[in-house]
């Protein structure tokens, strides 16, 4: 009699080896090829995938699944705090990062998405005995009061000096406007940064920090 598993070429023995192989095969698997509109396309997850990141300038390594957000994959695998969760929605700033030295809410970046790239947040800046100039300006300032937005406007204003390091008034507005501070430090805030720029803030500079939320974020534009 002739048998399925001889006319598919396959023999039962075959089929339960493939079974067992597939069993043991991890979660952890590399991603699919598929086809879209001509063009090969790799579709990873939905279970964990390898994922690496640079961090301050360490590696980090996890397996997580492509939905992890850059914030999660920093506080909760790889132990990197700085970077708050407080809205979770691209709205407050308190997770800024920078990602090869754009800046970025971790909160809606995907983890695997910051694969290859340097990422640096509030602890890569300096602290200990070694702060940076921003952060020492901070406490110089007395520009923190909860201090749960502050790492994230540390990072922040880092990157606006670094682009304008003779910023005016509004600039520093327009430049900060991407984070929120709900204690209302913005006073002390923008004079770190007048500070850095070697001159006192003019006027109602700070006070008019939240006004510049009208204007379009400063994220992605660094
Ligand atoms: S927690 Fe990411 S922007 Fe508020
Ligand atoms: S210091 Fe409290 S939210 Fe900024």
């Amino acid at each position: 009699m002739t048998t399925n598993n001889k006319s598919s070429g396959f023999s039962r023995r075959d089929f339960l080896k493939i079974s067992s192989i597939a069993a043991s095969v991890p979660l952890v698997a590399g991603p699919k090829v598929i086809e879209v509109a001509g063009q090969e396309v790799a579709v990873h997850g939905p279970g964990a995938v390898p994922v690496t990141l640079s961090v301050n300038g360490k590696r980090f390594n996890a397996e997580l699944e492509p939905r992890v957000t850059l914030l999660d994959a920093l506080r909760e695998h790889f132990d990197v705090t700085g970077p708050k969760r407080v809205c979770d929605r691209a709205e407050c700033g308190a997770c800024t990062v920078l990602i090869d030295d754009r800046l970025v809410y971790s909160c809606t970046t995907l983890a695997i998405e910051a694969q290859g790239k340097e990422i640096v947040t509030a602890e890569g800046l300096g602290g200990g005995d070694r702060p940076h100039a921003v952060q020492s300006a901070f406490v110089n300032n007395d520009a923190q009061q909860c201090g749960f937005c502050t790492p994230g406007f540390t990072v922040a204003a880092k990157s606006f000096l670094d682009r304008n390091p003779h910023g005016h008034d509004a600039e520093i507005a327009h430049g900060l406007a991407g984070n929120l501070c709900r204690c209302g430090t913005y006073r002390g805030i923008h004079g770190v940064v007048a500070q850095m720029t070697g001159r006192e803030p003019q006027g109602n500079a700070g006070t008019t920090m939240i006004a510049s939320r009208a204007t379009p974020s400063s994220k992605g534009d660094a």
